[in-house]
């Protein structure tokens, strides 16, 4: 499948619940995935999960943004159609609307030297 390129300027931004669901996306979040918003609202934040990630990647991240840390680190998510796209996150906690606990993720986009070297990394990860 595809490799979508972002541009310098795209700026994805979503936000999950305390358990990981989603509850709002921003305009390039939701262009880049191919899903429409409202796919998108309330569903587990792996509906964009690719195959290629390392379970190990997302303990890691959960054990930090829990321990009120920030997360940094590059993804590769998987669009609506099964191509893929590389972003770096930086994820940290936030509030919802309504008062309760949530997390905020904004993403830039990957370069290809990132790319090679957290893609290198990752096939040495269960
Ligand atoms: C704010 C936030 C943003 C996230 N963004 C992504 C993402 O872009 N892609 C992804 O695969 N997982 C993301 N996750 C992690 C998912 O919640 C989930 O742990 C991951 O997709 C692995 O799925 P699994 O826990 O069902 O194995 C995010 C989590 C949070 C809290």
């Amino acid at each position: 499948m595809a490799e979508v390129m972002l541009k310098d300027n795209h700026f994805l931004v979503s936000q999950t619940d305390a358990h990981g669901k989603i509850i709002f996306a921003n305009a390039d979040f939701v262009a880049i995935s191919g899903y429409s918003l409202d796919e998108l609202i309330g569903k587990s934040h792996n509906i964009v999960r690719h195959p290629d990630m390392p379970k190990a990647a997302f303990k890691q991240l959960w054990d930090t943004i829990k321990a009120g840390k920030v997360w940094t680190g590059f993804v590769k998510n998987k669009t609506k159609s099964g191509d893929h796209y590389w972003v770096y996150a930086t994820i940290i906690e936030s509030q919802s609307c309504h008062g309760s606990k949530a997390y905020l993720s904004a993403r830039r986009k990957a370069f290809a030297n990132e790319i090679a070297e957290a893609d290198a990394l990752y096939k040495t990860m269960g």
